[in-house]
């Protein structure tokens, strides 16, 4: 059996190698704190690979999990922890991540995480005992209110899903301090690094693509909007869409043809890349998923072949949306390198058509444009205690219920 340190300075190393980890400092916390003592039901294999482990549940769904350690790198690499800085952690789940912060802002500095969970916080306590860690209060709550009692807090990080962006963490941040949250953005998950300026709004310092479990509580935000086929594929869309998923589900029995893109597509693009930007410039965007026995049905094998996960994007023309085009993969197309396969569109619906040439036109334009990804973002939000801002030309406006996402490109939208 492989000894917790070799697999946990192979773990390390593999986080350099693909740039999860960049910092000494986030290098040496992944080296020193032993995951394997924040995992006790799970062998060191396991405690040491780069995978989420789930470790509650609740109906047969994960409701906390030991985040996957490429992901948590990422993050902490977003957050530009330094040594005395006082952290909040909403989402305090095994302890481990707040112990990694431990290890970066170190004795003059302080990690306070909370998790609506009292079992978790309970089991957390356990686990920082065990590996011997100072520095972290843990406490019971609900994060969507931040922790009023240990504001200010230089930096908040949220290792749970948000639908929103609150006012209470932005009120709880020193100024000029960094908030990093994992942000539902039209359909796809963001992790983005906002700084809090001068003037209460908040800009991104970085945008990456990610995949957490949703906060519970009063922060739940708005139930998903979707519908089923008779098949069981599931029409997602999101909650400022106009498109009624029912229509489209309707509309999926009715398929057409068939057109090639020339376009490349890979599994990672239906969320990050193709995904995102198509769903910020055209809000008839909806996802179409399948999973469980629906996922192996034929429509769904046949459909939904771009991902592992068996998903697609798609659009609608016109409403309620019984004009429809699914992107998929080309059947004549030969396979691309790495996970890339050309993709096309397939046509559904009685009109047959102008939902299709779109989406091909799309695509084509995302491709020429250098395949935008999550990276290539810039958000503000705005609350509603801040001024309230000019809309610069070629942002994407999204409302929610406490601020105002105002979305753009980095790099150039004309293609060249
Ligand atoms: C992905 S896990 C966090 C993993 C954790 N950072 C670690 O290192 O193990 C998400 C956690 O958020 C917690 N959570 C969900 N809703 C919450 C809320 N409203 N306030 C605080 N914690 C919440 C869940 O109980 C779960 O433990």
């Amino acid at each position: 059996m492989v000894s917790p340190e070799r697999a946990r300075s192979r773990l390390v190393e593999e986080l350099r190698r693909g740039s999860r980890v960049r910092s000494p400092a986030v290098a040496d916390a992944f080296a020193t704190v032993p995951r394997h003592l924040f995992l006790p039901g799970s062998t060191i294999e396991t405690a040491y690979s780069d995978e989420a482990i789930a470790t509650k549940f609740a109906g047969g769904v994960a409701i906390s999990s030991a985040s996957q350690p490429s992901m948590m790198a990422i993050m902490l690499e977003q957050l530009g922890l330094c040594p005395g800085q006082r952290v909040l952690e909403i989402g305090a789940g095994t302890g481990y991540n707040a112990a990694l912060m431990a290890r970066i802002v170190g004795p003059s500095g302080s990690v306070t995480a909370i998790d609506i969970d009292p079992e978790l916080i309970a089991q957390a306590e356990d686990n920082l005992r065990a590996a011997a860690v100072k520095g972290v209060e843990l406490v019971v709550g609900d994060g969507a209110l931040g922790h009023p009692d240990g504001a200010p807090f230089d930096r908040i990080i949220l290792t749970v899903g948000s639908w929103d962006v609150r006012p209470e963490w932005v009120e709880q941040l020193v100024p000029g301090g960094r908030l990093v949250l994992p942000l539902a953005v039209r359909g796809s998950q963001l992790s983005v690094a906002f700084d809090l300026g001068g003037d209460g709004a908040l800009r991104s310092d970085s945008v990456r693509s990610c995949a957490f479990i949703r906060l519970r509580g009063i922060g739940a935000g708005p139930a998903t909007r979707a519908a089923s086929t008779g098949d069981g594929l599931l029409i997602q869309v999101a909650e400022d869409s106009t498109v009624d998923p029912a229509a489209v589900a309707a509309a999926l029995q009715e398929p057409g043809p068939v057109r090639a893109t020339g376009v490349p597509i890979g599994p990672a693009d239906l969320w990050d890349g193709l995904g995102l930007w198509l769903a910020l410039a055209d809000r008839s965007t909806l996802r179409v998923l399948a999973s469980g026995e629906a996922a192996e049905s034929p429509l769904a094998r046949r459909l939904l072949r771009i991902g592992p996960d068996r998903g697609t994007v798609a659009l609608v023309d016109g409403e309620p949306g019984e004009d429809c085009a699914l992107l998929v993969l080309d059947p004549r197309g030969r396979p691309g390198t790495g996970r890339l396969h050309p993709a096309a569109v397939q046509v559904f619906g009685p009109a047959g058509g102008p939902a299709a040439a779109r989406l091909g036109r799309m695509v084509r334009r995302w491709h020429a444009l250098g395949r935008l990804n999550a990276a290539d973002l810039v958000i503000a939000a705005v609350l509603p205690s801040g001024e309230p801002p000019a809309v610069p030309a070629g942002r994407t406006v999204i409302d929610k219920e406490f601020s105002r996402l105002l979305l753009g490109w980095a790099r150039p939208t004309q293609p060249t």
